[in-house]
């Protein structure tokens, strides 16, 4: 009795942590874009009260919602539907731009030929933005991202590719456990959940391979 009430408590935990990891992720890029817009007005000497308040409201909301996202109760909000491949893998590399900060990174993205999935779109980026940060977290200073996609013997596949850090030949296997990390401020979560979720959709996520050159992860999903 005692074991099946920790087991669930342990469940809904877990679930708490995910969703919290995915919404700050998400905040971080709002801020991102909240911080450039500001510089941009700055900079043009645009002083419009008006503006420069309504983004100093943007930024404390996000704070306010980070402080409170560790309240969500539910993590079961996945609505797959038919998505186009290469609009949301497009939008998905916008959205993951905001890491980037000060490096110097060339993004490639090509999306061979295209088809309709059925997905929750909005987990589908947060799939892709988790990788697509990694890949910039893995690069120091300069680098590349490409993002291929093609359709294929009825499946769409996504190569997400980057130069940067090797991940050592004896840690490849463990990086989609949950809670496997290498980063001092990491948490471990991204990979596993994109995993999972892909998992539960008849998808895949894996790791092709992680050279001193290159590391490379596949995404496949099958196509409506
Ligand atoms: N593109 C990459 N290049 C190098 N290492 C990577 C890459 N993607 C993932 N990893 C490794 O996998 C680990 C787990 O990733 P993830 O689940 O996203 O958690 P986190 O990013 O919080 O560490 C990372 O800490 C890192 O060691
Ligand atoms: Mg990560």
């Amino acid at each position: 009795m005692q074991n099946t009430k920790n087991n669930e408590i342990e469940v809904k935990s877990q679930q708490i942590r995910f969703v919290s990891h995915e919404i700050r992720n998400h905040l971080s890029v709002c801020d991102m874009y909240a911080q450039i817009i500001k510089r941009h007005i700055e900079n043009d000497n645009y002083n419009n009260p008006s503006v420069l308040n309504a983004i100093d409201c943007i930024q404390k909301s996000l704070q306010i919602i980070n402080m409170n996202v560790t309240d969500l109760k539910s993590l079961d909000l996945s609505l797959p539907k038919i998505i186009n491949f290469k609009n949301t893998v497009q939008q998905a590399v916008e959205l993951s731009k905001a890491y980037v900060e000060d490096k110097n990174i060339e993004f490639e993205c090509f999306i061979k030929n295209d088809a309709d999935i059925c997905i929750d779109e909005n987990r589908f980026l947060s799939c892709i933005v988790n990788i697509i940060k990694n890949a910039v977290e893995s690069i120091e200073i300069k680098g590349k991202i490409s993002i291929i996609g093609e359709v294929k013997d009825n499946f769409a596949i996504l190569k997400i590719s980057n130069t940067g850090k090797q991940i050592p030949q004896d840690r490849q296997k463990r990086i989609f456990e949950c809670g496997y990390t290498s980063k001092q401020n990491g948490s471990g979560y991204g990979l596993n959940i994109c995993k999972q979720y892909l998992n539960s959709q008849n998808s895949d996520l894996e790791l092709v391979k992680s050279t001193k050159s290159e590391t490379v992860f596949k995404i496949t999903i099958p196509v409506k």
